[in-house]
């Protein structure tokens, strides 16, 4: 049992997210993408941890989140199931392996579910996303919605950009969340969008809304690992909150250790294993003497 979780064991049940927003408690959700990150995140009682199609540019440096495949997406999500057993495990489905037809996208839920071990999936978008969404939950796989700012299609919005900041396009935004939940989301992402917008929206829905950069009255609240802690190079967004600056750490860590490699420093005699003074004597005695 962690002593940060606030139920008490087991696998969160996805039915209690609801509930949960019902009686106003907040939800956390942290990206993860690794083992360790997977055990860290469910020691610390997160209720989501989103293997995030980020991991293409915080984990595999590509410049955008659109490389990203299933199969990498699969591997990292094994990883993290792996890690992370209380918290709800969404799995993000990557650009390309939903869009071409609502059978794709089942086909690749499903392997998200049967050979990594997710509890859900992600998927960016509305409109034709829709029927994905309702082609998806049909199946039994439960999926979690994203509007606002959508990564995979930002080029189509005009880079990243914060969304429904004019009247018309808030209104929009509001009727793809509603037409979300209707096809079956037990949650929608609302990243980059202004505050007042996302709490009219999460006032109006009855499943959670998880923000990024949404302001603070949306039912939860994601950040992505990297950023939380520091450990990406390239520029944050304004939304990120920085908790730890572990790259610095990280950095002086392994700059000390190969300063302690070529200073002889390290190893010293407390990491290395003993023989016997016959055994050694043997040894020498059975191998050729040393060249000067
Ligand atoms: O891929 C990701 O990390 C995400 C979150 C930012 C919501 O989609």
């Amino acid at each position: 049992m962690s002593k940060y979780a606030s139920w008490t064991h087991g696998k969160l049940p996805l039915t209690e997210l609801a509930e949960l927003k019902r009686r106003g408690q907040k939800l956390a959700m942290v990206t993860a993408y690794d083992f360790p990150s997977g055990r860290i995140a469910d020691e610390a009682g997160v209720e989501l941890v989103l293997v995030g199609d980020s991991a293409g540019m915080v984990v595999l440096g590509n410049e955008s989140t659109v490389p990203v495949t299933m199969d990498e997406l699969l591997m990292l999500t094994r990883a993290v199931v792996r890690g992370a057993k209380r918290p709800l495990v969404i799995a993000d489905m990557p650009f390309g392996s939903f869009q071409a037809s609502d059978e794709a996208a089942v086909e690749n839920a499903v392997r998200f579910v049967k050979e990594a071990g997710a509890d859900a999936v992600k998927l960016e978008g509305a409109g034709p996303t829709l029927s994905r969404v309702q082609a998806i939950v049909g199946a039994g796989v439960p999926v979690m919605g994203h509007v606002g700012l959508t990564p995979q299609s930002a080029t189509m919005l005009g880079g990243f950009k914060a969304q429904g900041r004019t009247a018309e396009k808030a209104e929009r935004l509001y009727e793809d969340a509603l037409a979300l939940e209707a096809a079956g989301c037990f949650a929608i992402v609302l990243e980059a969008v202004p505050a007042p917008v996302a709490a009219e929206i999460t006032g109006r829905l009855s499943v959670p809304t998880i923000g990024i950069g949404a302001g603070a009255e949306t039912d939860g609240q994601v950040l992505v690992w990297h950023d939380l802690l520091g450990l990406y190079d390239g520029p944050s967004p304004r939304f990120v909150k920085q908790y730890a600056d572990l790259a610095t750490s990280i950095l002086d860590a392994v700059a000390a250790y190969a300063d302690d490699v070529r200073e002889r420093r390290f190893p010293e005699a407390v990491h290395t294993y003993a023989m016997s003074d016959e055994e050694l004597a043997a040894f020498r005695g059975a191998v050729p003497a040393r060249p000067r």
